[in-house]
């Protein structure tokens, strides 16, 4: 059934080194539903978008693509795709429903079901620790802003290495700390909708010291782990070459880039954007992560676009996130974004050159795009398809360029609550009829598919 590709898989997929491993990626509340079952706890993402008003279509969470109840159906899915690795987040309220405590064994249970699934297939899973949906009591008690969601993160993260370092191998701390700080308590346009940056940047900070206490913990516990995390990182470009966009850029690179990536790679925060932040770090010890960062394994990388950025006009504030514009020209995505394959291939080269991480893993690529289902239940996705054949293609070029990336996954599995946008935004490379939980693998998965089997 598939069409278009102007590469054939066959020839694309040697560019890869062997042992190369093909993922789709997936979060607990963006697919699980079940919010009430076994004695799941309530989680932010609960709270707000049961809020009116924040998310774009009154989504929620609470069935999603119903893939609780749906497990041994969705392992299967991932098999017949011939999925090497899988990425998923452990809910934190279904582990442990108040955020402290002891284990809710029932939610555990659910775990040992999805990675005994997954190794009986011969899937590898990736375990993400926290992908965003922090237990609502720890909210109460001061969330991410407040340090002693440190010491939280820590216990719940000896709870899981406790019961799966037997069999999970790759464990990923947090998704997208840039997110769970800015997006939740500075920009409020994700949960828990908080407007204050200066809570912002203690959230952010609170994600190093999490992140360093769950890699620690991990490695005392599973020796033979490889520890990483998921970070949104971007190729940024000045929109003109004067000198206030260039210095823009040079700054939206530290907000977004370097303040999470400097620190987790042990270099503390980029001096100059501290600088930049000013007052609203007081009561931050910023010199805290210069020492102690314990070193990782592999480096998540998540993309999607490049960002182009120019300076504030007059009367616009400098505020501590720059609005990301396109320069035209280029193919958007449903979300927007700029199609700019290169991006990835620069990003991936910068960060070898400047960073040198021993191993990186492309934890999220994938593209929004209406999907228009035929007849026959079948989805022609040509623009999500050319989206991954091209930013497949930008890897390979990264890996003859010397950059060690061993993991590629695609963003998403399958279509899902796309957090404020709810429903209104498809991402996965199978689609989900949310009427009947249908699942259909669109032409995008089956071209994924014959890629991962070109392999062998
Ligand atoms: C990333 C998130 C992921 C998904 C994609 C589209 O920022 O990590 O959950 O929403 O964007």
């Amino acid at each position: 059934m598939t069409t278009t590709p102007s590469v054939a898989p066959g020839r694309l997929i040697d560019r890869f080194p062997p042992g190369f491993a093909w993922g789709a990626a997936t979060s607990a509340y963006q697919i699980e539903g079940a919010v009430h079952a076994d004695g799941r706890g309530p989680s932010i993402w609960d709270t707000y978008s049961h809020t009116p008003g924040m998310t774009e279509d009154g989504g929620t969470g609470d069935i999603a693509c119903d893939h609780f109840h749906r497990l041994e159906e969705d392992l299967d899915l991932m098999a017949s795709m011939g999925l090497g690795a899988y990425r998923f987040s452990v809910a934190w309220p279904r582990v442990q429903p108040t955020g402290s405590g002891p284990a809710n064994l029932k939610g555990l249970e659910f775990y040992d079901r999805l990675v005994d699934g997954l190794l009986e297939r011969g899937i590898d899973p990736w375990l993400t620790l926290f992908h965003w949906d922090l237990p609502q009591p720890l909210e109460d008690a001061g969330g991410w802003p407040d340090r002693d969601v440190v010491a939280r993160f820590a216990e719940y993260t000896a709870i899981l290495v406790e019961r799966f370092g037997d069999r999970v191998r790759n464990w990923l701390t947090l998704n997208e700390p840039w997110c769970i700080a800015m997006l939740g308590y500075g920009i409020g346009r994700h949960a828990p909708g908080i407007q204050d940056w200066s809570a912002a940047l203690r959230a952010a900070h609170h994600t190093h010291l999490a992140h360093r206490a769950a890699v620690g913990a991990i490695r005392a516990a599973v020796p033979d782990a490889r520890i990483g995390v998921a970070l949104n990182l971007h190729h940024v470009e000045a929109a003109t070459e004067t000198d206030a966009d260039r210095a823009a850029a040079r700054l939206h690179d530290g907000t977004a880039n370097r303040w999470f990536l400097d620190p987790v790679m042990g270099r503390g925060y980029p001096r100059d954007v501290v600088e930049a932040y000013g007052p609203i770090l007081e009561g931050i010890d910023v010199g805290e992560l210069d020492t102690g960062t314990l070193p990782v394994d592999i480096l998540g990388v998540n993309y999607y676009t490049r960002n182009v950025i120019r300076a504030p006009r007059a009367g616009e504030a400098n505020a501590p996130v720059a609005t990301v514009m396109t320069r035209g020209g280029l193919p958007e995505t449903e979300m927007g974004w700029e199609i700019h394959p290169d991006g990835l291939r620069q990003l991936l080269e910068r960060i070898h050159r400047e960073y040198a991480p021993p191993s990186i893993a492309i934890t999220e690529n994938g593209a929004a795009f209406v999907d228009e289902v035929a007849a026959d239940g079948s989805v022609q996705d040509d623009a999500r398809l050319a989206y991954y054949r091209d930013h497949v293609t930008a890897t390979a070029e990264a890996i003859e360029a010397g950059v060690p990336v061993e993991t590629y996954f695609a963003w998403s599995l399958m279509d899902n609550f796309e957090w404020g946008f709810g429903y209104t935004k498809r991402f996965g490379i199978v689609h989900v009829d949310f009427e009947t939980q249908q699942r259909t693998i669109k032409a995008s998965g089956e071209w994924y598919r014959d890629l991962i089997a070109s392999t062998r």
